[in-house]
């Protein structure tokens, strides 16, 4: 089994969203599957220059010399990808996003009809193994709200990519988990496990169950208490 892993946080491994990668890393380690981790942070990804030499000319391959291309190929024959990026303005960071188009390559010109009957572009490798998806984020605000459009745009990139979402975990207070803040140990440990859980039950049961989506919704401190904190820390600092 082969998990691809891209985190798009511009903070890489200093990010909230490693930190919620790290139980994914270790129920990998303990399943003994393939690890593919790429961390965006670290690769040169430039922005798709909307040329369609990779439709046109030069097929399944980009005319931009980086990293890209070959990211891509790695997540060739992989039985999950994840999706692991903070949420900016709402939405996918830069990062994340010129790494996504960079995948045009992939797809095929041609206009075809999915099975609503919408237009959807094939994918060029026909022995692709349609890996399924697996979306995580982590928030600065403290309600679950904030991910409604990012909900809508992994909805809609599975659908580009021909592929289902298996496990969706968003986490509002996201800096809570790279704050450092000893009061919040037990908290964060807590929440290292529930996220374990939620993996193993990714790859047991192909979907998080109820009870565990349940707990991984509950907030890591009640929303008020965020409110204060984030505001009584930015007064200390003397920041307007
Ligand atoms: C440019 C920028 C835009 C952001 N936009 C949002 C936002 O729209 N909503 C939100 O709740 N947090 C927003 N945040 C806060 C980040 O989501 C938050 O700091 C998160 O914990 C960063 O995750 P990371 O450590 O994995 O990179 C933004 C942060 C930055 C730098």
């Amino acid at each position: 089994m082969k998990i691809t892993i891209i985190n798009g946080s511009p903070k890489g491994s200093k990010s909230a969203t490693y930190k919620m990668l790290v139980p994914l890393f270790e129920v990998i380690k303990i399943k003994n599957y393939e690890l593919n981790y790429i961390d965006l942070s670290t690769k040169k990804i430039k922005s798709c220059l909307g040329c369609f030499a990779c439709w046109l000319k030069t097929p399944g391959r980009c005319v931009i010399k980086d990293d890209a291309d070959k990211i891509w190929e790695t997540t060739r024959y992989s039985d999950y990808i994840v999706f692991a990026c903070p949420l900016y303005f709402d939405n996918l960071t830069g990062l994340m996003k010129n790494f996504l188009d960079r995948g045009n390559p992939m797809s095929l010109p041609k206009l075809e009809r999915d099975e609503n009957g919408e237009g959807v572009h094939l994918k060029r490798l026909k022995d692709d193994k349609n890996a399924k998806l697996i979306v995580i984020s982590n928030a600065g605000f403290p309600e679950l709200s904030h991910f409604e459009p990012l909900r809508l745009i992994y909805r809609r990139m599975a659908r580009n990519m021909r592929s289902e979402i298996v496990g969706e975990i968003y986490l509002p207070q996201g800096p809570l988990l790279t704050s450092g803040a000893y009061e919040l140990k037990i908290i964060l440990e807590k929440y290292h496990l529930i996220l374990k859980e939620a993996y193993c039950e990714i790859f047991e049961l192909g979907k998080i169950s109820f009870a565990t989506q349940q707990k991984l919704e509950q907030p890591l401190i009640p929303v008020e208490m965020y409110y204060s904190m984030v505001n009584t820390r930015m007064e200390e600092l003397e920041i307007n």
